[in-house]
Parts: C-alpha cells; structure tokens; sequence
C-alpha cells in the first residue's frame, strides 16, 4: 500500500508548460578543436575535432588530414554554401599553418617538440547575433586570442613568443579578414545548416532511468544515492523529497557533476545524508526534457518499516495545481544551474566553454521566419 504522503507527491506542481521552452532559447556552439605536435623541424602531426554543442560533427584524421564525418546529414550539410568552399582549401589551410609554426618558431628560438592547440568557432544565440572566437595555445598554455571587434590578436602571456606572434598575425590584414568571415557568416550559417540537416540526431532525447540505494558509511549515518543515467540533452534537474517537501540545498546534501557516458548521454547522482530510522520518508525527484510534463519520482523507504519500494512513479502534470508552486520550483532551480553547468569543456586554461545542450528547435525558428 501507498503510504498517504505518496498522495502529496501528485498534487506537487512539477512543471510549468514551456519550461524547456526556456532551455531552448540557449545559444549554439560551434566549435573546431585542433592539436598538432611538432615534433622537429620538418615533422607536424595534426588532430581535430569539431563539436555542434556537445556532438561530434566531423574529426581530421591525423595520417592523412582526410575529414571523417560522424553523421550522413554532417557530410551533407557540408557539401553546401561555404562549408563546401572551406572543405575544398582546409588542407591549403593546414600545410600554410604548419609552416608559419615552424617559421615563428624559428624567429622566437622555440625548442622542438611544440605543442599548438587552437579552438576555433562561433556562438549562435537565440536573438540571431553570433560572436566569433579563436585562441591558440603552446604548450598547454593559452597563447594568443583573436579579437574579432578589434581586429586584432591578444597576446595571452608575457612572452616573446606570444609577442611576436600576435604581431604578426594583426599585421596580415588578408587573414583578419579572412578569420572574420569565417568565424562570423560562415560559422553561423554552418550551424543553421547542420540544425536543418541533422535535426532528429540533434533534437534526440534520452529518458533518464533511475534508482535509489543507501550506503551506510558509519553507523550514524545514511547516505541516500539517488543515481540517474543515460538521459540527454544534458539539463536535468534532480531534487529529494522529505516528506513531500523538496530538501534545500546544505550541507547534507551532495551532488555529483553532470557525467558523460560513452553513448553520449550523461549520468548525473545525487546524495543526500540522513540519520537512520529518523521516520521521514525519502524520494528522488528526476525532471528532464524527454519526460514532458511528466517527471520521475523514486521513493525510498526504511527497509526496516517496509520493503523498499524502488518502482518509479511517473507522476503526472497537474495543470491546475501548477501555477504558484511550479514558478517557485523554476525559480530555484535556476539557482541551481551553476551545478547543472559546472561541467565544462576547458581546451584551454581561460578557453571553457559550458558545452551546453542542443536545442534547435529554437533555430528552426530563425529559419523559417525572415530575417530583417
Ligand atoms: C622528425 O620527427 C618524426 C616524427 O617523430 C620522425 O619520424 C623523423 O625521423 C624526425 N626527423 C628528423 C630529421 O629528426
Ligand atoms: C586515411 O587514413 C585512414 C587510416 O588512418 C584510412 O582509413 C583512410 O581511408 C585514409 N583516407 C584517405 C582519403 O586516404
Ligand atoms: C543577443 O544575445 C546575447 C546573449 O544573450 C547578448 O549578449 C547580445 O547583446 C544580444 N544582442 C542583441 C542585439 O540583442
Ligand atoms: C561530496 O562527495 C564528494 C565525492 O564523494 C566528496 O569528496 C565530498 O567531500 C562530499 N562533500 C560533502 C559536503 O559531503
């Protein structure tokens, strides 16, 4: 039998329609990641990857610098407009760009191996402006950054290297132009494209499964687990109940960082500390986008009291019930965001990007309306 506070649970407003709605309006990311060691004066081993939020859209093979595409649509979103110009000339780019390597490395007396990471790429956001970005780094250490709205390259370090470089890159005005363009209209219509072509991979959303266990590290002391994996886009928002009533954050409770599995969904735990046999009863609260309006709820009971009920209970959307309640659970959990996206991609030491979730239903939405 349910316990009655079980009941409570059904009346609790969860969500607020177009919640996600909100999430959507996130901006886009579209990024290259490139390493490539020198290892002496006539060697360059080159790698790259570029990412569309978080998904992998192509990879550089480093033997022979071919392009390996992760998705049909990816390859044919690239065979349009000037992603297909770009495709024709990147390996022109890449031997230009390992001989200027080798030749400032010769200028600043740099000691082989060398190290040369670059990121490259552009933030699309909702309101249709985008921002263009590219840093290069040496040796694990940011090196220097392009300033689009300048038009120039920062030195990141006080170096002569990083000097002499920012220098010389401000100075070839073809290549300021050139990065301009690239980073700003192409990089931006890039992703429209890649959103129009590759859209069910991209709006693909994976239910979370979840379950709830205790561990007793101590005598005194309960550790609730509230484990979640497998879901996706990566947002979710995980809560305990305590008699119905959801526990604030403090420091009973500890939550993980939001991991990637090797599927490309994430796992995610939460734990909360309680002393044993205090009769509250305890349930896991999982909200996430593939669950609509509904969300999971996970009780855990005092195995001594009753067998532990671990059936997870989609508890559905109560509209009227929503209102008040549901802006205040929104509320707070905006406060939680920072440890929803406390998990970011750091390429370089001040390069972190949150690599974020990929709503392109938003985008879509630019698409089809006319832009002014
Ligand atoms: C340069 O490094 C590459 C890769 O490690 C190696 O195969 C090659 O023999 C080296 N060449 C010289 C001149 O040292
Ligand atoms: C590049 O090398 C990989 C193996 O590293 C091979 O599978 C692929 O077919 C090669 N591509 C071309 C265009 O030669
Ligand atoms: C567009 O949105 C971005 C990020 O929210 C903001 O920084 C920028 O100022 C906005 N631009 C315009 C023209 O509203
Ligand atoms: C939270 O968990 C982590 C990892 O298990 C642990 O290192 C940390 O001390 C915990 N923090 C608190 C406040 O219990």
């Amino acid at each position: 039998m349910q316990p009655p506070h079980l009941l409570l649970f059904l009346f609790l407003p969860l969500f607020l329609p177009g919640m996600w709605a909100d999430l959507d309006a996130e901006p886009q990311v579209f990024q290259l990641l490139q390493t490539s060691l020198f290892a002496n004066v006539s060697s360059a081993e080159v790698s790259g990857m570029t990412f569309l939020g978080d998904v992998p859209i192509f990879a550089l093979d480093p033997a022979n610098w071919s392009i390996n595409f992760y998705w049909l649509w990816a390859h044919q979103a690239t065979s349009e407009g000037d992603a297909e110009k770009i495709k024709a000339q990147y390996k022109f780019f890449l031997r230009n760009m390992v001989r200027y390597v080798h030749k400032m490395a010769q200028q600043a007396q740099m000691d082989y191996p060398l190290v040369v990471q670059i990121r490259a790429g552009c933030v699309l956001y909702p309101n249709r402006t985008s921002w263009g970005f590219m840093d290069v780094g040496e040796d694990g250490r940011d090196l220097t950054a392009f300033k689009m709205e300048l038009r120039h390259w920062e030195p990141l370090q006080q170096s002569r290297l990083a000097q002499l470089v920012s220098e010389s890159l401000t100075s070839k005005k073809a290549i300021t132009g050139l990065l301009e363009h690239l980073l700003l209209i192409s990089c931006q219509s890039f992703i429209l494209t890649l959103c129009r072509y590759g859209r069910s991979d991209l709006e693909r959303q994976e239910a979370p499964g979840a379950t709830v266990f205790a561990r007793t590290p101590r005598p005194d002391q309960l550790l609730l687990v509230c484990r979640v994996t497998g879901f996706y886009p990566r947002p979710i928002s995980v809560a305990w109940l305590r008699d119905g009533q959801e526990v604030p954050p403090g420091p009973a409770l500890n939550t993980s960082t939001i991991l990637p599995n090797a599927d490309l969904t994430y796992q995610f735990r939460s734990i909360l500390a309680v002393a044993p046999g205090d009769g509250h009863s305890y349930a896991c609260r999982v909200s996430h986008r593939s669950l609509g309006t509904r969300s999971l709820l996970i009780p855990w009971e005092n195995s001594s009291t009753a067998p532990t009920v671990s059936i997870a209970i989609a508890v559905l959307f109560l509209a009227a019930a929503a209102s008040a309640g549901g802006l205040w659970w929104w509320k707070h959990r905006k406060g939680d965001e920072a440890i929803w996206e406390t998990q970011e991609f750091c390429y370089l030491r001040t390069g972190c990007l949150s690599s974020n979730e990929l709503p392109c239903h938003q985008l879509s939405m630019i698409t089809s309306s006319p832009i002014p």
